[in-house]
C-alpha cells in the first residue's frame, strides 16, 4: 500500500503535473483488430513523456458491453478483453511509474452496465438481496389507465430515464442508456461494494487516483418528483434539478475519502455538470473539507450548446468565452480550493473547430494560440489526445447513419427528427431546415469529433492507428496526411513542438502559470482576449517585486490592434513566445514593451510577454 505523502492543500504533484487523457478505443491498436488497446498505449508512453505529460488519465478500459464506449461497466475488476488484461494494465501502471509519471483511471460509479452481476441479481426478483442496490419504482397510471413512468425525467441519451421491467413489474432508473442502470447510493452495502470493487482493487495495483464520472449525481432527491416542464412538445423534461447535487452528495464524498482515498496518495478530479455557482463548486474542492482535489466545471465546453437540447447550436461571442475562463480561474483566489484548465475531452467537439478556426490557412495558428492560452492558465492542465497536434472536427460531409457512432448524438438526431415530423407535419421545408440544423449542430458539438482514431502518421489510410486492412472501428479523419504526429515531430514549428515548448515553459514558471493570479482586460472586446498572470494580486498598491506575464490573443481571422496593459508593479515586459514563426523577428527593434504601447496581432495570433 502506498503511503500518503502529499496533503491536499499547498503544492502537490497533481497541481503542477500536466495531465493527458487517453480514449483507449481510439489511441493505438497494437494487434490489428481495428480497436485501440492497452499494449498500444504502452507503446506510446515515451512519446507522452517526451511531450511533457506527467499524469495519464485513461478513460474506461474495464469489462463492458460498450453501449457507451466503456462508461457502461459490467465488471470493475476486469479489463475489456479486446483491450487486454489486468496484467497489461499493471504493466502500464508500472511503465508510468518507472518514468516518474502518474496514472489515473475513470471511476464510473453512478451506474453500471445492465450486464453487471449486481444488476442481474437485482432484476432477478423483487426480494433478491441486491434488489435495493439499484433504483426501482412502481409505475404511475394516467386517468385512462395508461401505465406511466414514475417521473417525467429525460435521459441524457434521449427518451425517459425509466425502463419498464416486465419480469418484476417495476421501473428502474437510468440517467443514461437503458443498459446503464443507476446504482442506489442510499444503500450502505452498495457503497461499500463500490469502494471495494471499483476503487480499492485498482488503488492496490498502484493507480494514483481517479477522474470521477458524474460525481454530483449519486445523491438523488429521493422524493422523485416530476421536473418542471421546459419543452412542451415532449413528455420527458431535463431533470438535473432533481438528481444533481442532491442532499447527501457531500456526505458521500467525505465518506469515500475516509473509507478509501485517504489511505493512498491520490488525486481525484470530479466531473461536475449543472453547477454554475462558484461557492457551490468550492464546497466540493476546498482542501480542508476533503471531498475532491478538483473538478471539471463545464461552462467552457458548454459554450454554444442549446438550452433545450445539447445539439441545438447557438452562436456565441468572445466576451462569453473570456468571462467563463476568468470566472473559473479566479474563483479559487484566496481560498484553499483548486481548479482545472481544459477545453477538450472525449465528450466534446475539437477546440480548434469550436473556439478558433479550422480553415486550412488558420488551423495551425489557431491550435497554437489555444495551446498558448491553456498552458498559461492556473490550475491542473488537462490535454486530450490529438489536441497536441491540433486535430479538428470531422468534415461536414460525414453522415449520421454511416460515420457517426455515438449513442448520444445519434439518438438525439433521431428523436429530434421524429418530433419535427410530428409537429411540422406537411411542412417539408421546415422539416428539412430542422434536419440540417441538427446535423450542423452535431458536426460542431458531437462527441464523435473527439473519438476518431489518433493520427500517428500517413503510413496507411488509418493514419497508423491500426494495421487492419479494413481500417479502424471508426472512420479516420480525412485530413490525416496533413495532421499527424510523425509529420509534426519532424517540423520544428509544428503544433506538437509548440505544445512541447509551452509545457516546458509552464513547468519552469510554475509560480506564475500553475499557481498565479488571473486578471482579465477589456472583457467586452469581441475580437481579442488579453489577460495577465501575476504572482501577486493585480492592482495592489505596493510596488511588490513579482513575476508577471501578459497574454494577448487574437480570436479573429483579421488583424487586430491591441494595447499592452499597464502592470505598474513589474515595469517592462519582454516578448517570450508567439505562435507565428516570425513573432520574435517582428519585435526585433522593440524588444521591451511598456504599458500603453500598441501591437498588431495577425489572424489568430497569440503572444506571451513576460517580466524579465
Ligand atoms: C460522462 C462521460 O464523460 C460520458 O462519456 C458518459 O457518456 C457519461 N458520463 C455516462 O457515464
Amino acid at each position: 500500500m502506498a503511503t500518503p505523502t502529499s496533503s491536499s492543500s499547498g503544492r502537490t504533484w497533481w497541481k503542477e503535473g500536466t495531465a493527458y487523457q487517453i480514449y483507449p478505443a481510439s489511441f493505438k491498436d497494437s494487434n490489428g483488430d481495428g480497436l485501440g488497446d492497452i499494449a498500444g498505449i504502452l507503446s506510446k508512453v515515451d512519446y507522452l513523456k517526451e511531450l511533457g505529460v506527467d499524469i495519464l488519465w485513461v478513460s474506461p478500459m474495464f469489462e463492458s458491453p460498450q453501449i457507451d464506449m466503456g462508461y457502461d461497466i459490467s465488471n470493475y475488476e476486469a479489463v475489456h478483453a479486446p483491450y487486454g488484461t489486468v496484467e497489461d494494465m499493471q504493466a502500464l501502471i508500472d511503465a508510468c511509474h518507472k518514468r516518474g509519471m502518474k496514472i489515473i483511471l475513470d471511476l464510473v460509479i453512478n451506474h453500471t452496465s445492465a450486464e453487471h452481476a449486481w444488476f442481474k441479481e437485482s432484476r432477478s426478483s423483487r426480494d433478491n438481496p441486491k434488489r435495493d442496490w439499484y433504483i426501482w419504482k412502481p409505475p404511475r397510471y394516467a386517468e385512462d389507465g395508461t401505465r406511466l413512468p414514475p417521473t417525467n425525467w429525460r435521459s441524457y441519451f434521449s427518451g425517459s430515464t425509466w425502463e419498464w421491467d416486465e419480469h418484476t413489474q417495476e421501473y428502474y432508473l437510468h440517467l443514461f442508456a437503458k443498459e446503464m442502470p443507476d446504482l442506489n447510493w442510499e444503500n450502505e452495502e452498495t457503497r461499500q461494494a463500490i469502494y471495494d470493487s471499483a476503487m480499492r482493487f485498482w488503488l492496490e495495483r498502484g493507480v494514483d487516483g481517479f477522474r470521477i464520472d458524474c460525481v454530483n449525481m449519486y445523491s438523488k432527491r429521493v422524493g422523485f418528483l416530476d421536473a418542471p416542464i421546459v419543452d412542451a412538445a415532449v413528455f420527458e423534461q431535463p431533470a438535473w434539478s432533481e438528481y444533481a447535487n442532491g442532499p447527501r452528495m457531500h456526505e458521500f464524498l467525505r465518506e469515500m475519502n475516509q473509507a478509501v482515498l485517504d489511505k493512498y496518495d491520490t488525486v481525484t478530479v470530479g466531473e461536475l455538470p449543472h453547477t454554475p455557482d462558484p461557492r457551490h463548486v468550492l464546497r466540493y474542492v476546498g482542501a480542508n473539507d476533503k471531498q475532491l482535489s478538483m473538478v471539471f466545471q463545464f461552462d467552457i465546453v458548454d459554450i454554444g450548446q442549446g438550452a433545450s437540447g445539447k445539439y441545438r447550436f447557438q452562436d456565441w461571442k468572445l466576451p462569453q468565452f473570456k468571462a467563463t475562463v476568468a470566472k473559473w480561474q479566479q474563483f479559487i483566489e484566496g481560498t484553499d480550493g483548486w481548479t482545472t484548465a481544459f477545453c477538450e475531452n472525449h465528450d466534446q467537439g475539437r477546440s480548434v473547430s469550436r473556439f478558433a478556426s479550422d480553415a486550412p490557412e488558420h488551423r495551425e495558428h489557431s491550435a497554437k494560440m489555444l495551446a498558448l492560452m491553456l498552458s498559461t492558465l492556473t490550475g491542473t492542465l488537462f490535454i486530450y489526445q490529438g489536441q497536441e497536434i491540433g486535430m479538428i472536427n470531422v468534415p461536414k460531409e460525414w453522415t449520421i447513419d454511416q460515420d457517426y457512432q455515438d449513442i448520444e448524438s445519434v439518438n438525439f438526431y433521431h428523436a429530434a427528427i421524429k418530433v419535427a415530423r410530428e409537429t411540422m407535419a406537411g411542412n417539408r421545408q421546415a422539416i428539412q431546415d430542422e434536419t440540417d440544423y441538427i446535423r450542423r449542430s452535431i458536426q460542431i458539438l458531437g462527441r464523435d469529433n473527439a473519438r476518431t482514431p489518433m493520427q500517428w502518421d500517413d503510413s496507411n489510410k488509418s493514419a497508423g492507428f491500426t494495421d487492419r486492412p479494413e481500417g479502424g472501428w471508426m472512420r479516420t479523419h480525412d485530413l490525416y496526411p496533413e495532421i499527424n504526429v510523425a509529420k509534426q515531430i519532424d517540423e520544428p514549428d509544428s503544433v506538437l513542438n509548440f505544445w512541447k515548448s509551452m509545457l516546458r515553459l509552464r513547468k519552469l514558471n510554475k509560480d506564475l502559470f500553475v499557481y498565479g493570479n488571473f486578471h482579465l482586460y477589456e472583457p467586452d472586446n469581441e475580437n481579442t482576449f488579453i489577460f495577465a498572470k501575476t504572482t501577486f494580486p493585480v492592482g495592489g498598491t505596493t510596488a511588490s517585486a513579482g513575476q508577471a506575464a501578459v497574454v494577448m490573443l487574437n480570436f479573429t481571422g483579421k488583424d487586430q490592434t491591441v494595447t499592452l496593459p499597464s502592470l505598474d508593479e513589474v515595469g517592462a515586459l519582454r516578448l517570450q513566445v508567439g505562435n507565428y514563426v516570425d513573432s520574435a523577428a517582428s519585435e526585433e527593434l522593440d524588444l521591451v514593451a511598456g504599458p500603453g504601447q500598441q501591437r498588431t496581432l495577425r489572424p489568430w495570433e497569440g503572444r506571451l510577454y513576460m517580466s524579465s
